[in-house]
């Protein structure tokens, strides 16, 4: 497994400047939202600094990523481009920079999405990567407070805002975030699960 300084490293060489900084911020907030929640810092540094290793890969290079890896992809290629970022980035970690760990696999793989069942890593991951430092949309200071202070209401906040923000926008909302959201929720609020 590659250490949190070679993690870096590929980060630098393979985003531009502006998404790089971005990776750096994300790891200091996930590495400060594992202190919070009892999770294993170095995990989350690695976790957050491969979180977005393919987000710069061009379309074809992803989907051969999913062709030479489909039991892993998962028909990943199916579901809305935006999300397969995460996908790739899990393959590459676990095929390329050698991560077996597979809490930090599932952390970089649904960064985008959530999931249902979201371990703790997972939340850390999602909501690092939604409230970084340089996040400049309107509620992104109170989200990051939320974070910091309650990372599962936070998480559900965070979801409930991106499916809000999917639907204003008429883009699909991907099924694992409806998961995601409704499982969560249900978890902490308890009730009926909401479709
Ligand atoms: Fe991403
Ligand atoms: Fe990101």
């Amino acid at each position: 497994m590659i250490s949190a300084e070679e993690a870096k490293r590929l980060a630098k060489k393979n985003l531009s400047a502006k998404r790089y900084q971005h990776t750096c911020n994300v790891k200091k907030l996930a590495v400060e939202l594992a202190k919070r929640n009892g999770a294993d810092e170095k995990k989350a540094a690695l976790a957050a600094l491969l979180h977005d290793i393919a987000k710069e890969l061009p379309r074809t290079e992803l989907l051969q990523i999913f062709t030479d890896n489909a039991i892993i992809a998962d028909n990943i290629a199916q579901r809305a481009a935006p999300v397969w970022h995460g996908v790739a980035a899990a393959i590459l970690a676990q095929t390329k920079y050698g991560i077996e760990d597979a809490e930090i696999l599932s952390a970089i793989r649904c960064h985008t999405t959530g999931k249902a069942g979201m371990s703790t890593l997972d939340k850390i991951i999602y909501m690092a990567d939604m409230a970084s430092a340089e996040r400049d949309y309107p509620e992104a200071e109170l989200l990051r407070r939320h974070a910091l202070e309650n990372l599962d209401k936070a998480t559900v906040e965070g979801l409930g805002m991106s499916i809000a923000w999917l639907k204003a926008e008429n883009r699909p909302v991907d099924p694992e975030t409806i998961e995601a959201y409704a499982d969560l929720r249900k978890s902490i609020y308890g009730g009926r699960k909401i479709e």
